[in-house]
C-alpha cells in the first residue's frame, strides 16, 4: 500500500474529537467496536483519568485513536496484574483505525506510543480486549502483548461478553 504522506502519531488535540467521533461511528458500524455506542461519544474519548491520548494521521487526516488511562473498577486487565503483583498498571484502551487507513501499521504506532507513555511513568501497559475483536488480538500478540487471563464481561442491558486480559512488553 502507498500513501502520499508517511503515518505519523501525535498527541489528540480537543480540536481533533470531531473527527475521532466520525472515525469512531465508521468503526462501530463495521466492526462493533464499543461494542455498546456511548451517549456521548466525545465524552467517552475524552473521560476518565487519561493519561495521555493520541491520533494517527494518514495523508494528513486523523485516522485512528488511543489513550492511555488510569485504571477504573471495570478493568479486568488492571485487577489480573495487580494480583500477580506487578508494578502498578496503566491502561491502554479507545483503540481504532478507520477502516480505509488499516494495514499501514497506526495501530501498532499508537499501542507503541501509550506504551511508552506508561512505561515513562513506571507504569505496566495493561488492557482489555473483547475475543471477537481478532484484529486486535493478532496486534497485541505480534507487538509481544501476553495474555494473563480470560474472563466474562457482564455489560448493562444483561449481555455477557467473553474479554481477554493483556499485559505489555516490560519495553
Ligand atoms: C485493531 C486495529 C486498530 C488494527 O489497526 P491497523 O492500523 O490496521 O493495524 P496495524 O497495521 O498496525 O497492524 C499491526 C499488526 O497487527 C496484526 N493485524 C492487524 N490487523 C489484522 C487483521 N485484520 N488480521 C490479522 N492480523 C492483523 C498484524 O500482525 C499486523 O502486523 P503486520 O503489519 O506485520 O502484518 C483495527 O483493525 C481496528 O480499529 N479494529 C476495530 C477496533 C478494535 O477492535 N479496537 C480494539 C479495542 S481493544
Amino acid at each position: 500500500m502507498t500513501s502520499a504522506t508517511a503515518p505519523s502519531v501525535r498527541p489528540r488535540t480537543p480540536a481533533d474529537l470531531a473527527s475521532c467521533v466520525e472515525l469512531l461511528s465508521d468503526v462501530h458500524h463495521r466492526d462493533g467496536y464499543p461494542v455498546n455506542w456511548p451517549a456521548r461519544p466525545a465524552e467517552w474519548l475524552a473521560s476518565g483519568d487519561t493519561l495521555g491520548a493520541w491520533v494517527a494521521e494518514l495523508d494528513g487526516r486523523v485516522a485512528g485513536h488511543a489513550v492511555l488511562s488510569r485504571p477504573t473498577d471495570d478493568d479486568l486487565a488492571a485487577h489480573a496484574w495487580r494480583e500477580r503483583g506487578g508494578t502498578e498498571p496503566g491502561v491502554v484502551g479507545r483503540l481504532f483505525v478507520g477502516p480505509a487507513a488499516r494495514g499501514h501499521r497506526l495501530g501498532a504506532a499508537l499501542v507503541g506510543h501509550a506504551a511508552t507513555e506508561a512505561r515513562r511513568r513506571g507504569l505496566h501497559p495493561v488492557l482489555d480486549v473483547v475475543a471477537s475483536d481478532r484484529a486486535a488480538i493478532a496486534l497485541y500478540e505480534r507487538a509481544g502483548w501476553r495474555l494473563l487471563t480470560t474472563a466474562t464481561r457482564q455489560w448493562a442491558d444483561g449481555r455477557a461478553v467473553t474479554v481477554h486480559c493483556y499485559a505489555g512488553p516490560a519495553a
